[in-house]
């Protein structure tokens, strides 16, 4: 078996639409590396296949940023959809696949006592976190240096695309457009590094609503004792700890990295890996804090707004519970880190026998090289690897028909042995080449 992919040249038609976009969509016309000769209009998925306008299928890890966990297009999630959409898209109101969602996420999940919907990552941490303040009845939010939880004011700050860190705690706005006075509401702590954060916390306890951490930060693990560390300083001082599962929930374990990494936050964030493709995005976590959601309290007082138009719509909840049907499968998640394991290995394994100083990190679903000497274990030393190494390298990958993040590869439930043969062929193809090009 031998890697025979040669990129079509765009045909007109794909030029024409990217010059559409390029013209009308400022936010969406991206590309998957930072080369322009990487953009592609997609005209369809399907498994773990991608395929451009022009006829170029590629195997696919962005998994349109991690959604599609099963793959595009699963036939179990078309059929579901396809079945549900006859009874209507979107009430309002309570419905059965919402409900018997919710049911199953309590069931798997193991801080989730009780479950609200929203469509996106970003509305999950943004609505984690009011319900955080208005519990504790405090303000600020603590978050970590390097981690993202979406677009939300108040967590864009101080996260991984961050070029010139601030001195910790105070925050650095991720975009313009955040007004400054938000500022003064967030604390950013160093990842990884739970004396510091002991300090801080101890420092700033009684001004806190909330600490939200991503429990495996970008592809950062946590070290050891570093959740842990976290859950008892937060407990001792009842902080709400919230943990950002939008990449891991699902997806490091059916119960999630709480489950994985051992740790119990009291409320949890969560999106992409259980929807299939759909907007939706979970908030669960303990009755003491999900309960201020309560519509009664609109009434009685103390209520907390979270609700949205599309929230809990049940296209996406069938579609998640399809998702979930199939993440039950005996045996899945040990198929999943086996793929994962052989293409972290070979990976390393190649980048090291070229000489080029680099590190795979994250965990067997999702990981990625860091072009950097040292060990990335925190924000800083994955602040000393080079961004244009990781472009480079995406874009000889996708040379040869591999389709990933500029940062991160996302593997599915559904690559074959062969998709993971043809894509170590292809990594060691593509580091000779990038070896050749230092
Ligand atoms: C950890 C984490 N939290 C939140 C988000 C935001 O999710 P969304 O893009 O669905 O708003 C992301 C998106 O990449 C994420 O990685």
């Amino acid at each position: 078996m031998s890697i025979e992919f040669e990129r079509k040249k765009r045909s007109d038609y794909e030029e024409q639409l990217l010059a559409t976009a390029a013209r009308l969509l400022p936010a969406s016309a991206r590309t998957p590396t930072m080369s322009l000769d990487a953009a592609m209009v997609v005209k369809e998925g399907h498994g773990s296949k991608l395929t451009d306008m022009s006829g170029n299928t590629y195997i696919d890890y962005l998994l349109g940023s991690g959604p599609m966990f099963l793959g595009h297009a699963h036939p179990a999630v078309v059929a579901a959809v396809r079945d549900y959409l006859e009874r209507g898209s979107s009430y309002l109101l309570p419905n059965e696949p919402a409900i018997l969602l919710a049911e199953e996420i309590v069931e798997a999940v193991p801080c989730a006592e009780r479950v609200c919907y929203a469509s996106s990552g970003s509305d999950s941490t943004f609505f984690a976190l009011r319900l955080a303040r208005a519990f504790r009845k405090r303000d600020k939010i603590l978050k970590f240096e390097g981690g993202y939880h979406g677009q939300g004011d108040h967590v864009m700050m101080s996260n991984q695309w961050t070029k010139e860190p601030g001195e910790l705690p105070a925050p650095v706005p991720n975009s313009e457009g955040i007004p400054s006075s938000v500022r003064e509401e967030v604390l950013v702590a160093p990842f990884n590094d739970i004396e510091r954060t002991a300090d801080l916390i101890a420092k700033h306890h009684d001004e806190l609503g909330a600490v939200i951490v991503e429990p495996m930060q970008r592809t950062i693990p946590p070290r050891d004792g570093f959740l842990q560390g976290l859950r008892e300083l937060t407990a001792e001082r009842e902080i709400p700890l919230v943990f950002d599962e939008v990449v891991t929930g699902f997806r490091l374990a059916y119960g999630s990295a709480q489950e994985y990494y051992g740790v119990v936050p009291d409320l949890c964030a969560m999106g992409k890996s259980l929807s299939g493709g759909h907007p939706i995005s979970v908030i669960c976590g303990s009755d003491e804090i999900m309960r201020f959601a309560e519509g009664v309290r609109k009434i009685l007082g103390g209520y907390v707004a979270l609700t949205g138009t599309f929230s809990g719509n049940p296209i996406s909840c069938v579609a998640a519970r399809a998702v979930l049907q199939e993440l039950r499968r005996e045996g899945a998640y040990d198929a999943l880190f086996a793929k994962g394991r052989r293409l972290m290995a070979a990976l390393q394994k190649s980048l090291d026998a070229a000489g080029i100083p680099a590190q795979v990190s994250g965990e067997p679903p999702a990981f990625q090289p860091w072009f950097t000497e040292q060990a990335v274990v925190d924000f800083p030393s994955s602040q000393s690897a080079d961004p244009m190494l990781g472009f480079r390298f995406s874009q000889l990958l996708l040379d040869r028909g591999i389709l990933k993040a500029h940062e991160k590869f996302f593997v599915s439930m559904v690559h074959s042995d062969e998709d993971i043969d043809l894509t170590i062929e292809a990594i060691e193809d593509a580091v000779q080449e990038l070896k050749e090009s230092l």
